[in-house]
């Protein structure tokens, strides 16, 4: 569709959806928030009154039988490819919480499906959201000369969160946060749930696949990765340090930043404050910084983004490649912490010849 207001269902009301997607759609002129979709029908229930949301069904099926222009999936990790591929099946626009899948092969599949049905699919990393996000990539691409190496930190205080989802804990409230998704069957720890915030925005702002990583992974003795940290190498040159570690908390503090080091320039980007600074080989150094009521919008951009996207108003700037690209990373850093060996990353298959979609540039020997 080109203009009009789009009619958005929200699959998934818990936590995330409760506090962000969902007020954020229902307080925005750009969408019509039309369903929301959950097997725990009560919680469905309480959130649709509360934002006066007119239909509550507990499976995709009933959902997609309303006939949504587009959904915004906010579930746990292992269900995303398959409620991702029956939207898109469907010819609906899709919304995709991160991370996008849990591996290589489902990652790919479902950017194959929407590149053949010819349909939006934009993954809910938030810090992609960001104008600064937008600039850095620019510079990046423009200012920097060829990229040599990445620096790159996500710490954060996930692992309360995690001992919670071993401790049996569920939560209460559709607002609560609900431990058992981030729990080792649900596809949780922090590679998935954390440093995957950081790989889509290095390989978004690069356009760079992982072509080898090298990982190490601390469980801190619980069942899920607490702590990682991996030697990668690009495809199509340049190699990085990636480290995340849930345990971030108030004695340590988050740390979200990433240097991308080239060989004309710097761009440093702190992700938490949106703020970012640009060194160039001609000696200028230029600051980015937020608009005024970032980052605190920022949680609340991606639902509303997604709308004006749908209606041809945006673009996407959290697209489905690079996304997948970070689910193959992460699945082979999981592997490589496993193994302890240096494993490569299965390369983005290519868009089908059949969807007129412009050809994405595949990686190539290593
Ligand atoms: N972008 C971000 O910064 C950010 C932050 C937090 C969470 N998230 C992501 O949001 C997603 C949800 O996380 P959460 O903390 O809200 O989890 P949650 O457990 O609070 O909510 C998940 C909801 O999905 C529902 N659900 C499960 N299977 C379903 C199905 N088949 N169909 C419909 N609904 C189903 C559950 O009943 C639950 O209500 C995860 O992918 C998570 O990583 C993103």
């Amino acid at each position: 569709m080109t203009g009009g207001t789009p009619r958005i269902a929200v699959v998934g009301t818990g936590w995330w959806s409760a506090n962000h997607h969902v007020p954020s759609l229902a307080q925005y002129d750009g969408a019509e928030l039309v369903a929301l979709c959950d097997p725990q029908r009560d919680r469905a229930r309480s959130l649709a009154d509360q934002h006066d949301v007119p239909q509550v069904v507990t499976d995709l099926d009933a959902l997609l039988a309303l006939g949504p222009d587009g959904v915004v999936i906010a579930t746990p990790h292992v269900t995303h490819h398959e409620l991702a591929s029956r939207a898109l099946d469907a010819g609906v626009h899709v919304l995709l919480e991160k991370p996008m899948t849990t591996s290589a092969a489902t990652a790919a599949d479902l950017v194959l499906r929407a590149e053949r049905a010819g349909v939006h699919l934009a993954i809910g990393y938030t810090d992609q959201y960001s104008p600064t996000a937008a600039l850095v990539r620019r510079a990046v691409r423009e200012d920097i000369g060829d990229l040599v190496q990445v620096m790159a930190e996500f710490s954060s205080a996930t692992e309360p969160l995690f001992a919670r989802a071993e401790a049996g804990e569920h939560g209460d409230s559709a607002a609560d946060q609900h431990p058992d998704t981030y729990a080792a069957d649900a596809g949780g720890g922090q590679a998935h749930t954390q440093l995957t915030h950081l790989m889509g925005m290095v390989l978004w702002v690069t356009d760079r696949e992982v072509a080898e990583v090298a990982a190490f992974t601390d469980h801190r003795g619980l069942d899920v990765d607490v702590d990682d940290v991996a030697a990668l190498r690009f495809a199509g040159g340049g190699t990085g340090v990636v480290t995340s570690t849930g345990m971030a908390g108030d004695a340590n503090g988050v740390r979200h930043s990433v240097r991308f080091l080239g060989t004309r320039g710097t761009v440093d980007l702190d992700m938490v404050t949106g703020i970012a600074r640009v060194r160039r080989g001609d000696g200028t150094v230029a600051t980015i910084t937020p608009p005024p009521h970032e980052p605190d919008d920022r949680t609340w951009a991606p639902a509303r983004r997604f709308a004006d996207l749908i209606a041809g108003r945006a673009d996407n700037p959290a697209p489905a490649r690079p996304a997948a690209a970070a689910a193959a990373c992460i699945e082979s850093l999981l592997e490589s912490a496993r193994t302890r060996a240096f494993v490569r990353v299965p390369p983005l298959p290519p868009a089908p010849a059949t969807t007129g979609a412009p050809a994405h540039p595949t990686r190539g020997d290593l």
